[in-house]
This record gives C-alpha cells, sequence and structure tokens, in this order.
C-alpha cells in the first residue's frame, strides 16, 4: 500500500496533457470483442483500470498488446463466455462485457460486480434491455445469467434513466441483433458518442448519436477497426478545479472545453478566467473563488465524478454553497475524511452545505474511491502543512502520472510506503 504526501501552498502553474478517457476506453476494449480480428485502440490512458480491463480480455481468449497509448485486441472467433467473480470485483466497469459477449456467443455470465463506496449501482436496466431484445437473463450464484441460443432480436426499449453502463450494454447487444433497436433516453455522455463512432467504424448501423434516442439496425457481423479514444473530460475538469482552487494557472492540452461547458461555466462564476482554445483550454484564478452552487445530473449536466472536487473547491472558497448529489446516493461518503482537513460540510440526506473557509489544514486522510481521492489532494494542496492521502491505488484507477503530472505543475507531491494500511 502506498500513500501521497501533500504539502500545501503550491499555485499549480503549467501545461498538462490529457490522455484518452478510462469511461471510454474501457467501453471501447469491451466494444472490440464484437469483432473477430485485431482492433487497435490509441491514446489509451496507463492507469489500472486498462490493466485489469485488459486481463479480462486476455481471460474471454483475446489476445492483448499494449505499446505506450496503444493497446491491440486480438479476438478469436469462439470467445470464453464467463467474468469471472476475482476480475470482475476489481473493475466495475467489466459489466460492459456482458452485452458484448451475448452478442457474439450467445451466452455470458458475468459475475456481479457488487457495490463500492459511491453507491449501490443497480443492473436493473442493463438486464432488462438484454431481456427486451429477447435474451433470457438470470441472477443466479452471484452472476448475471444471459442465453439467447438463437440470437437477439431488435426492440423498442425505453430507459427509466439515463445510465451509462445500460446504455452501452444494450448498445452492443443491439449492433448484433436482427432488425432494429430503438433505445429511448439513453445516456448522452460523449464517452457514449465515442463508442457510437467506433462502432459505426467497425460496420454497425447506428443513428441518432449524441441524442437522447439512439437507431440501431442490426447487421450479421462486425469488422476490426482502428479507434482515438475521446480525451477524459473528468481529469480535464480536475485540471480546471485544481487551477482555480489553488489560485494557479493551468493550459490543459487535449482538454475539450466543449464536453465540460458547465463545469467552465461554474468556474467562471467561481471567479476564474476560462480561455478555451483549438488543442485544449487554460483555466487561471488570481484570488480566492467565491462559492458555487452545483447540481449533479447525467450529461451535459454537472458530472457527480466532479463533485468531490467541486465540494473541495467550495471549502476553501468565499460564501456558502449547495451541492446536490442526483446520480449516487453515497458519494459524500468522502466529506468525512475532508473533514479531517478543517472542512466546514454539513450533509442532509443528497444536498451537502459547504461554508468556505480560508485555509483548510493538513491531516491524514483516506481515499475512498477515485474521484473522492483526487478531490483529497486538492484539498490537501491548499491546506496547511502536509496532507497524506492513503489508498492511493483509488487514484491510480482512473488518473494517468497523477504525482508526475501534479509536480510539474509546481505542487509538492510525493509518493511512499503507507506504514500504517496493509491492504483497503
Ligand atoms: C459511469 C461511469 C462513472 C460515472 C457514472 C455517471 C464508467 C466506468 N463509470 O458509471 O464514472 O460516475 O457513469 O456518470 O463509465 N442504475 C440503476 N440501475 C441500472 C443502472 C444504473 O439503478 O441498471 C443507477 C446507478 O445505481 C446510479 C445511476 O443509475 O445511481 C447512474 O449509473 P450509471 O449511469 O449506469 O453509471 P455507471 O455506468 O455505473
Amino acid at each position: 500500500m502506498e500513500r501521497l504526501r501533500v504539502i500545501g501552498g503550491a499555485s499549480l502553474r503549467g501545461s498538462v496533457h490529457v490522455s484518452g478517457a478510462k469511461n471510454s476506453a474501457l467501453k471501447l476494449m469491451a466494444a472490440t470483442l464484437l469483432a473477430e480480428g485485431a482492433s487497435t485502440l490509441h491514446d489509451v490512458p496507463a492507469i489500472t483500470d486498462v490493466d485489469y480491463m485488459g486481463e479480462l480480455l486476455t481471460r474471454l481468449g483475446a489476445h492483448v498488446s499494449r505499446a505506450d497509448g496503444t493497446i491491440t485486441v486480438d479476438v478469436p472467433e469462439k470467445l470464453a463466455h464467463e467474468a469471472p467473480y476475482e476480475l470482475v470485483r476489481r473493475l466495475r466497469a467489466s459489466i460492459c462485457v456482458l452485452g458484448p459477449l451475448l452478442a457474439r456467443c450467445g451466452a455470458a455470465d458475468v459475475a456481479l460486480p457488487g457495490g463500492d463506496a459511491i453507491g449501490s449501482r443497480g443492473l436493473d436496466m442493463h438486464i432488462a434491455g438484454l431481456q427486451r431484445l429477447g435474451a433470457e437473463v438470470n441472477v443466479e450464484h452471484g452472476f448475471v445469467v444471459a442465453r439467447a441460443p438463437h440470437g437477439l432480436k431488435g426492440a423498442m426499449i425505453g430507459l427509466d434513466f439515463p445510465s451509462v453502463g445500460a446504455t452501452e450494454n444494450i448498445l452492443m447487444a443491439a449492433v448484433l441483433a436482427e432488425g432494429e433497436t430503438v433505445i429511448d433516453n439513453v445516456a448522452r455522455e460523449p464517452e457514449i458518442a465515442d463508442i457510437c463512432h467506433m462502432l459505426r467504424d467497425m460496420g454497425a448501423q447506428i443513428e441518432g448519436i449524441g441524442t437522447s434516442t439512439l437507431y440501431v439496425h442490426g447487421v450479421e457481423s462486425l469488422r476490426p477497426t482502428e479507434h482515438v479514444t475521446v480525451p477524459d473530460r473528468i481529469v480535464t475538469g480536475t485540471w480546471a478545479v485544481a487551477a482555480a482552487m489553488t489560485r494557479g494557472d493551468i493550459t490543459v492540452t487535449n482538454g475539450r472545453a466543449e464536453h465540460l461547458e458547465l463545469v467552465l461555466d461554474k468556474l467562471s462564476t467561481a471567479g476564474a478566467v476560462v480561455e478555451p482554445g483549438p488543442d485544449g483550454l487554460r483555466v487561471a484564478m488570481s484570488g480566492r473563488p467565491r462559492a458555487i452552487d452545483v447540481v449533479t445530473l447525467p450529461y451535459p449536466g454537472f458530472p457527480t465524478d466532479l463533485q468531490p472536487m467541486v465540494v473541495a473547491l467550495n471549502a476553501v472558497a468565499q460564501g456558502t454553497a449547495m451541492i446536490t448529489e442526483n446520480v449516487y446516493e453515497a458519494r459524500f461518503m468522502f466529506v468525512n475524511e475532508l473533514a479531517r482537513l478543517g472542512a466546514e460540510v454539513r450533509i442532509d440526506g443528497h444536498h451537502a452545505v459547504v461554508r468556505g473557509r480560508e485555509k483548510l489544514s493538513g491531516a491524514p486522510v483516506v481515499a475512498t474511491d477515485i474521484r473522492a481521492g483526487a478531490g483529497l489532494v486538492l484539498a490537501g494542496l491548499v491546506a496547511e502543512g502536509e496532507t497524506l492521502v492513503s489508498a492511493v491505488h483509488h487514484i491510480d484507477r482512473g488518473y494517468p502520472d497523477f504525482v508526475g503530472q501534479l509536480s510539474r505543475l509546481g505542487a509538492d507531491v510525493t509518493r511512499e510506503p503507507d506504514p500504517d494500511r496493509f491492504d483497503n
């Protein structure tokens, strides 16, 4: 186990490059299963979640090779169809092999990923959608067991909520189903458009990309492809908040301002200078940020994955902010850790009231998930003295070379063994 030692006080300044999105790359990797042959993905981030997904694809029979940011997945004609618990539990996103396996093999046994520190994360919409496509789907002995021995059939499917994972699983099954599928109330995250574009390059017929309704005309088979992963808007947003919080000046190259409109608008309200450019964006702040109210919602709403960062920003802002979490009920859990740094946050159900303080004070804290970990590091950067962030493996799941990038921006952050923690 390792931890980060963060010494507060630096203003982050300079340029930082953002690579492809974790939440896209993992799904693009799963989508390669839909076509026999070698697909190549570029700009895949160097994070542990990608390692885990590579292991899972290997277990399913694919040959996975990796060099720098490029991954090649060579998919055999016949795949294994069981995703075992010991792999799935490390990576909830592995549930997204369910749709591709069912479409390719007519069968999929995927272990239930279980809960994690941000909430219950149900699978009811994934299951209902695949059932509408004609599959028999049951939950048995800790597995989602799906069968469609005679293939899938196009259907009209309406999601109760625009779930990212359910949209992806149903879409990846529908592209090889017989006939037309209409999926209504789909998630509109840029990562969904990314996977749609890749599937189209593989020969899938999809209309309505970027809207709330996807129209899929099933095809018999798909071909392998080569694809560049969409840049990570959550990592980009993390750097944008970091610039504002530390009263710094950061240029994020490869960041897409158009995927962060609401976030950047909020940062402008907080007092930051925000300048979108052709290859990224710049965020600078000279004084103390003003408090900003935020309501998390599916895209294009404010992303839940940036909620911990914005709570951290408000903890040192001028004024009081109300943060409303609408996507994951337990995502405020990390606030207990933030309170150890002196943050004044009161939780009432899915609302948090954050009263800004001039300064936080460094203390040992524990990262409870990827984004909470990043939020705690940002808080450590504006805390007096030393903040020790343990369970850093959570941050490694989503932020490539976080410490290196922070250091190059002028932060005093080091990684070290954690003598107090042996597991988590
Ligand atoms: C993805 C992202 C995650 C992000 C989230 C919301 C990946 C790997 N992860 O997660 O970083 O925070 O989108 O933007 O891409 N739900 C159900 N039943 C279902 C499906 C979802 O109740 O069948 C609920 C979940 O419990 C949750 C909410 O819907 O409360 C949103 O979940 P969803 O959009 O599916 O998120 P993920 O795909 O798991």
